[in-house]
């Protein structure tokens, strides 16, 4: 099967943060999928997720994973529900003792969220914060007690469009959200003991979100944990209720792209599609970038016109250029560009061309 890199459908370039563009071989296998999974006469919407077909889906889902992040055997490979929500409190549920202390390092809305979820079942420490900011950087001071539980991090933050680009290293258990920059960079992986991300930005559909756990880390809080909250339920098996059999499907079809493009290769398109927007943002007399230069994001780029007029008749004019999903997240406003693995380096050259155009009509 040839493998591309375009995704373009007929008419649209999508920067949604999520659900988001996906890699289009991914997408018209799915469809195939859909209407005859492998010649077996049968939708993959239809097949039983207790059947050889899905089973061997499944496996080789989770073993790709671990082949393309580089993790051994001591990491389990989990496809949940929930979407990345769920393990805000699966996190906690598991791994914060109910008089133990977890630090967050707290990045914007989805730490905020995640740390709401934690204080249910323990106290958490926020060791630092950009809130007062407007969370237009990632604080990188802060001190870290061994006595922690855990280090919550939020690799990426989606809806203000900063990246942690150099990991806190310590001996506490660093649990981290990736739901919107897993698998877009060589990382050393290993340094995780718990990773999530919901699958609808870099993975595949809505639906599924993967949990990349380190086996030993479990089993050390005395409470009670119901079956389908508990990480060790899905671990000792895997299929332990009907899981979202498509969503899984076209997160597998991904997976086969990712690993076929390489992640070094990938991170080098991301490189250069963040960078040439970025460097239009910097250019550009009509518009100004939000997160703070050193921590730009290279999955969400915000910005926002410097003539607030200007801010609606931009949009129409990307839209009518077929760029969708370039709004601001609903409390942030301005423009968000999601850039995500399967983003062609063309979508973000085009985006690039009409801010020129704008510039030459409106500046
Ligand atoms: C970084 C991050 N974490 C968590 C979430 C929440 O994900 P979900 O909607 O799957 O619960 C999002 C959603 O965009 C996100 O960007």
């Amino acid at each position: 099967m040839e493998q591309t890199t375009t995704t373009f459908t007929d008419t649209k370039i999508n920067f949604c943060p999520g659900p988001a563009t996906l890699p289009r071989i991914a997408v018209l296998e799915a469809a195939r999928g859909i209407v005859n999974y492998e010649d077996t006469g049968l939708s993959v919407l239809e097949i039983s997720h207790r059947s050889k077909e899905f089973e061997a889906i499944f496996e080789e889902a989770r073993a790709l994973v671990k082949e393309i992040l580089g993790l051994g055997e001591e990491y389990a490979v989990l496809f949940l529900t929930g979407g990345a929500s769920m393990q805000f409190c699966m996190v906690p549920y598991n791994l914060l003792p109910d008089n133990g202390t977890a630090a967050y390092l707290d990045t914007g809305v989805w730490s905020v969220k995640a740390i709401k979820e934690a204080e249910v079942f323990g106290k958490t420490k926020v060791i630092a914060t950009s809130k007062k900011f407007d969370y237009t950087f990632i604080p990188k001071e802060y001190l870290l007690y061994s006595s922690y539980a855990y280090l919550h991090i939020t690799t990426n933050n989606t809806v203000c469009g900063t990246q942690i680009h150099k990991m806190p290293t310590t001996s506490i258990p660093i649990v981290a959200d990736m739901s919107s920059d897993i698998f877009s960079q060589q990382r050393d992986y290993s340094q995780f003991d718990l990773i999530y991300a919901g699958a609808q930005k870099n993975l595949g559909p809505a639906g599924t979100t993967l949990v990349i756990v380190k086996k030993d880390i479990l089993g050390r809080v005395e409470r009670k944990i119901p079956s389908m909250l508990n990480y060790q339920t899905h671990i000792k098996k895997p299929i332990f209720n009907t899981p979202p059999v498509f969503a899984i499907y076209t997160c597998l079809l991904t997976l086969r792209w990712i690993k076929s493009r390489g992640i070094k290769q990938i991170e080098a398109d991301n490189r250069k599609k963040s960078t040439m927007l970025y460097e239009e943002i910097d250019r550009n007399p009509l518009f100004k970038g939000i997160a703070r230069p050193e921590d730009r994001s290279m999955m969400n780029a915000t910005f926002t016109t410097i003539n607030k007029a200007h801010e609606p008749l931009f949009l129409k004019f990307v839209e009518a250029a077929g760029c969708v999903g370039l709004k601001g997240y609903r409390t942030f406003g301005g423009f968000r560009a999601s850039m995500y693995n399967a983003m062609p380096v063309e979508g973000v050259a085009t985006l690039v061309d009409l801010m020129q155009e704008f510039e030459r009509t409106h500046g």
